[in-house]
């Protein structure tokens, strides 16, 4: 197969001209020829064209063959860990609606994704603008309206994520309609989260006591169940009671919140191939933002784990399956990850995500990370970064941190409207939302990109 090469889907050039040179050239990368494509995310180059998703063009004029306007494309066929960084308005949420849209099942067949096998996401998004992956933008809204100019000029269609589901926590009000209340399994959170949840070390002697309680209790229990069982005397010897009381307080401070109930999600009937899940968790306290996030990275890695192992006997020993129709991979996309996962303060999230990242590569897990605050993420999670979106950063230690976590090199030279920009940092600073270099591990150094309009409505812009 090859790109799709019928005139009326074919991109438009849109970018006749740039402002943007450079004469770093490139001593690695995946580029076709034919119909000036560059695929990126790909460990071994090669001339395929499936399993790719559409992000946009390249935005530099390049030294030696230009690549200008070339058409960039991403391998979904790998899992990747990606970090989207820039500064607030810069790009990095519609970033993830381009990603998410190019995996998910649309409603109309689309050039953007060229033979791509439907991934099941599960996109966490802290500021409930997401359910608009569900519709097509809305040229009423005059973000909208610019957002259906750009994707004539750019000779994209509108399109919308056919299978979406909706979540959100208890209490939290519908925006759509369509939404679906989800409650966690108290059991399906382990030991050392719960220690988080409450703000103590497992080895402190409020940890010990949730301990005790949590192996005591075994499975299928409740919060109310864990409590009960602290503050019953008959439990306990030689534990203060000043400490059993102290997290007999806390699990009800949780327990308030009606985000567990006995018979929580189950994440297993989520996973269906090219399902967009949302969780909207805007109105829930950051803690409880990342517990959510934590429990839905462990069954993750645990269901996904089973199931490529399952895949690889069968296959081994020629073996048919059990039919279960389970998608063969999977994304867990966070935006404004800092507020689940940040480097300075034990965050139930933290440990489950550094879990997740390393066992990703054999369960078909990726994750997708974006944050306004590149030195705020876990350090264990962003040391298996292979492709990084740096958008505009305006403060050196934002901007040194996110190069940091470029997985190539840097750019050595650049100009802009024929004047130098010598310092790869200074290059973060001028970009305008929309651009961004992209540092792929695959690629020898980071390629100046614009990105693609959104096919579906973006609810993130801010209002007039
Ligand atoms: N690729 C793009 N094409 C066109 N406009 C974009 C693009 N990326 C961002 N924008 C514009 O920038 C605004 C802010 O982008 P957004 O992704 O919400 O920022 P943030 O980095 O804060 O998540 C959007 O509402 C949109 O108007
Ligand atoms: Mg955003």
């Amino acid at each position: 197969m090859s790109f799709n090469q019928s005139a009326n889907s074919r991109f438009s050039k849109v970018l006749e001209k740039s402002q943007y040179s450079t004469a770093d050239q490139f001593v690695k990368l995946c580029h076709v020829a034919k119909g000036n494509n560059v695929i990126l995310g790909r460990s071994k180059s090669s001339e395929s064209t499936r399993h790719l998703i559409y992000l946009g063009k390249v935005l530099e004029n390049t030294a030696g063959t230009n690549l200008l306007s070339a058409d960039l494309w991403l391998d979904v066929s790998f899992p990747h860990v990606i970090y989207i960084t820039g500064t607030r308005g810069s790009g990095k949420s519609f970033d993830l609606g381009v990603l998410v849209e190019g995996v998910s099942k649309l409603n109309t067949e689309t050039a953007i994704q060229n033979e791509v096998e439907p991934v099941t996401t599960f996109l966490i998004d802290t500021q409930s603008q997401f359910w608009t992956l569900g519709y097509p933008p809305n040229g009423g809204i005059p973000a909208n309206a610019s957002q259906l100019e750009e994707l004539r000029q750019w000779n994209i269609p509108p399109n919308y994520i056919s299978d979406l589901a909706l979540f959100i926590p208890p209490g939290t009000d519908k925006i759509t309609g369509t939404e679906q209340v989800f409650a966690l399994s108290a059991d399906q959170v382990p030991h050392e989260e719960w220690c988080a949840l409450i703000g103590q070390d497992v080895y402190s002697p409020q940890g010990h006591v949730l301990g005790v309680a949590l192996e005591a209790l075994g499975s299928n229990f409740g919060v109310d169940d864990v409590i009960s069982y602290i503050e019953s005397d008959r439990n306990w010897r030689n534990v203060a009671d000043l400490t059993r009381q102290a997290v007999a307080y806390k699990l009800n401070d949780i327990h308030k919140t009606g985000l567990f109930k006995k018979d929580g999600m189950k994440i297993s009937d989520m996973l269906v191939p090219g399902r967009c899940n949302v969780f909207l968790l805007r109105d829930i306290r950051d803690v409880d933002k990342s517990l959510v996030t934590s429990i839905l990275a462990r069954q993750l890695f645990t269901i996904m784990g089973q199931h490529h192992r399952k895949k690889k006997h069968e296959a081994f020993f020629e073996r048919d399956g059990d039919g279960r129709s389970l998608p063969s991979k999977v994304w867990l996309v966070i935006d404004e990850a800092h507020v689940v996962a940040p480097s300075d303060a034990q965050m139930p999230a933290r440990d489950a995500l550094v879990e997740y990242v390393k066992r990703g590569r054999d369960a078909g897990l990726s994750l997708i990370l974006a944050t306004q605050q590149p030195s705020a993420i876990d350090d264990r999670i962003l040391s298996q970064v292979n492709i990084a979106f740096t958008h505009r950063l305006a403060f050196q230690s934002d901007i040194n941190a996110a190069v940091n976590r470029v997985p190539t090199k840097a750019l050595q030279s650049l100009k802009l409207n024929g004047s130098d920009v010598k310092e790869f940092t200074d290059m973060i600073r001028i970009l305008d939302a929309g651009e961004c270099f992209i540092g792929d591990q695959a690629t020898s150094r980071a390629i100046l990109a614009r990105i693609r309009p959104r096919v579906t409505s973006h609810g993130g812009y801010s209002p007039v």
